[in-house]
Parts: structure tokens; C-alpha cells; sequence
């Protein structure tokens, strides 16, 4: 009765936790939410009438251009008619998708992933290909031997501040990175909703800005620097890709909801920008801090991790491999919610004994606790 593609949807496990974090009292280190304190009252009054009409696939006109003024100003050569709005990039990662898989087509993705992603990819047919994350990012010889062996015309990574590691990639790990792209002809496909959560002084450079010859797409969103219920992204793509990634827009939601887009518009041209973010990131840097002072005290003897410089995640990896997901019905039933690190491996890489800690959402408190009850289940489980 259904698609043959049915049968490739994944992970019940994910729904579980995000449907167990809206109930009451429950501490949840799992969804990568803004702070409910940190979501600004939406500011109509600038929307014009006409945004109640059907609008262009490619998005509002005047969004388009302040996007990709944006864009330029980090490093990505080019204009608003490179520039496709999203509802969400979660429906960037779909068009992708849909644009370059089919049933067993080879693609890279960094181990481990976005987790959304791997879900995407794998619903079209791909078989992903992971490429080991190091502590600066994936390493571009690794990346041209797998691309060579595999076969594979697309990778997928997140430089900055990466979702689920937090990994922020060197200067020299993107130019390396793109560069393997030209040489290689592979198509870059980079995600950087986290770049404005930014604590520490590190490098931001789009690997996009980088690359001279190979196809290229740049993706960002509103989600995590705004508001995610307007359900607003972009992205930004080499020109020989655009043709496609309209039309298959198109038939996909014909547009983004244009009152949506006018309040990312708001936001984007706003004289307060600049506070806004100054704001937030002094925010969310306090909260990064207040977990890494609460990880050091409950789980120091039983996992190693790296401070973040930016974006909404811990990343843990254990001493001790067990597989984390065992761990979660219980948690769940003692009112705790995180994310086992598991999930986010590509099925050609798995590994065991990570778990991804969403700093943002719970307060101070709620972290000594939900962290005590999470540490008392690690100790208490045997090596998988
Ligand atoms: C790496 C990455 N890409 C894409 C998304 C999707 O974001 P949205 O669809 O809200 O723009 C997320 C959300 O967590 C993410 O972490």
C-alpha cells in the first residue's frame, strides 16, 4: 500500500523522547530548543498586507536580499538570486535530499551527525558514509579517500559548532576541507544554524567561501538566533544548483509562510541586531558554563568532554562503552531526557557510549539534578 521508501523511516526512539520532554516537571537535556526566556515577543507591524496573498517559491524579495548581504559579509560570494528561503533548513536538508539520492547512492556525512539528517538522507536510499569527527574537525585526506572509494558526489557536514559534538572546525581543517571539494568535483552541502551562538573567539569562516570550482550549497536557519516556530531558513547555493532547488521548492510547499518570512525579515534589518546576539550569547554562554561546572561535578569520573565554544550542545563520551540507549526508558520514567549519542553515527560507523547534552533548556538546578539521576544510571550499568 506504501512507498517502498516507508520501510526506511527511522527512529520512534527520538518521538519518544521529544513527546516525554513536553510533560510537566521533566528535565530535558535532549532538544536543541531556545530558552523559553530567550524568545522575543513577534513584532507585526512591519508585515505588509500583501503577505496574505500566495508569494514567489523563491521567497520575499526583500528577505532574499538581506540574506545574501549577510552572506557576503561572512565570506560567501553572491547575490539574492542564489538565495532559495526554506521552512526551516530542515526542509533544505529534504530538497538536498531529493535533489541529489536515490536508492543506494553513496553520500558523506561526518561521524558522528545531525541525526534529522541522517533520517532524511537515508529516507531517499543513501548510503552514508561517515567520516570520523576529530577535535578540529574531519580530517580532508580521510575525506578524499572515502569520497574516491565510495564513489560518492555529496558530503554533508556542520563546521560550527556542530550538532551533536559542538566540534568547531580549524582554520586550516575548511580550507583543507573545501579544497578536497574542488579537487574531488564533490558537492559541499554545509549546515550552519549554530554560528550565531557564539561564546569563544574561534574561526566562523564558511567552508562555501572557500571553494573555487566544486557546486556548493550553504544553509542556515532563524530557528536557534530567532524564533523556530516561524519555521524559517535559507539557503544560499553555486549557481548551477538553483534551477533545480526552486522547482523542487515548488512542488513541495510552493512557498514559506510570507508572515514568517517578514518577521525573519524584521529581525535580519533590525538596529537592535547586534544587541539581540550580544545578548543571547552572554545567555548562553552562562548556561554552557553552569553545565560544565555541574558535568565536572557529577560526571567526572565517568566521561570526557570538550567545552563547547558555541552552539547548544554537550558532547559526552564515556569511559565505559555502554550503549545509551539502554539507559533511556528508565531515565525517562525518573523525569530526566537526553539524547544517547548512538542515534547520530551513520549505520556504516556505529559507535557506543556517547550521550548529547543539551545545555540551553533546563535551569541551574534542574542541571545539579537531572545530572546526579543520569550519573547514578552510568555507574550503575556494566561495559556493553
Ligand atoms: C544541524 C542542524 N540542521 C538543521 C536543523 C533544523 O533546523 P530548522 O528546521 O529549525 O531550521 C537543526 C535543528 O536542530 C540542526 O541542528
Amino acid at each position: 500500500m506504501f512507498s517502498e521508501r516507508i520501510d526506511r523511516l527511522t527512529s520512534s526512539l527520538v518521538r519518544d523522547i521529544l513527546s516525554a520532554t513536553q510533560q510537566p516537571g521533566m528535565i530535558s537535556f535532549a532538544g536543541g530548543l531556545p530558552a523559553p526566556d530567550e524568545l522575543p515577543t513577534p513584532d507585526w507591524s512591519g508585515i505588509p498586507a500583501s503577505a496574505a496573498q500566495y508569494g514567489p517559491s523563491e521567497g520575499e524579495p526583500a528577505l532574499r536580499e538581506a540574506i545574501a548581504e549577510d552572506a557576503r559579509n561572512v565570506g560567501i560570494e553572491c547575490d539574492a538570486s542564489q538565495v532559495l528561503v526554506v521552512s526551516g533548513s530542515q526542509q533544505g536538508i529534504d530538497l538536498v535530499s531529493k535533489l541529489f539520492i536515490d536508492p543506494g547512492t553513496p553520500i558523506i556525512t561526518e561521524a558522528p551527525t545531525y541525526l534529522a539528517a541522517l533520517q532524511s538522507f537515508e529516507l531517499f536510499g543513501a548510503v552514508c558514509h561517515g567520516v570520523p569527527l576529530g577535535t578540529d574537525g574531519i580530517d580532508a585526506s580521510r575525506l578524499r579517500e572515502v569520497a574516491q572509494d565510495t564513489g560518492a558526489r555529496l558530503t554533508y557536514v556542520i563546521p560550527t559548532f556542530q550538532n551533536p559534538s559542538g566540534t568547531c572546525y580549524s582554520a586550516e581543517t575548511r580550507a583543507a576541507v573545501a579544497e578536497a571539494a574542488d579537487d574531488l568535483g564533490l558537492t559541499l552541502f554545509e549546515d550552519d544554524p549554530y554560528r550565531e551562538l557564539v561564546y569563544n573567539n574561534v574561526d566562523r569562516t564558511p567552508i562555501c567561501s572557500h571553494i573555487k570550482s566544486a557546486p556548493w550549497i550553504y544553509q542556515s536557519s532563524f530557528s536557534k538566533s530567532f524564533m523556530p516556530g516561524i519555521r524559517v531558513g535559507y539557503l544560499i547555493a553555486s549557481p548551477d544548483l538553483m534551477p533545480h532547488l526552486v522547482r523542487l521548492k515548488q512542488a513541495t510547499d510552493l512557498h514559506t509562510n510570507r508572515f514568517g518570512q517578514w518577521l525573519a525579515h524584521g529581525h535580519l534589518t533590525s538596529p537592535g541586531l547586534a544587541d539581540r546576539l550580544a545578548h543571547l550569547r552572554q545567555a548562553y554562554s552562562a548556561k554552557r558554563d553552569a553545565m560544565d561546572a555541574a558535568l565536572t561535578e557529577h560526571f567526572n569520573d565517568l566521561a570526557e568532554w570538550t567545552t563547547p565554544p558555541g552552539g547548544l550542545f554537550f558532547w559526552l563520551r564515556l569511559r565505559t562503552p555502554i550503549d545509551t540507549r539502554e539507559l533511556l526508558p528508565a531515565m525517562l520514567e525518573r523525569g530526566v531526557a537526553f539524547m544517547p549519542g548512538e542515534v547520530f553515527f551513520p549505520a556504516t560507523a556505529p559507535s557506543l557510549g556517547y550521550m548529547r547534552l543539551n545545555f540551553s533548556h533546563a535551569s541551574q538546578e534542574q542541571m545539579h539534578s537531572g545530572l546526579a539521576i543520569l550519573a547514578e544510571a552510568v555507574r550503575a550499568t556494566p561495559a556493553a
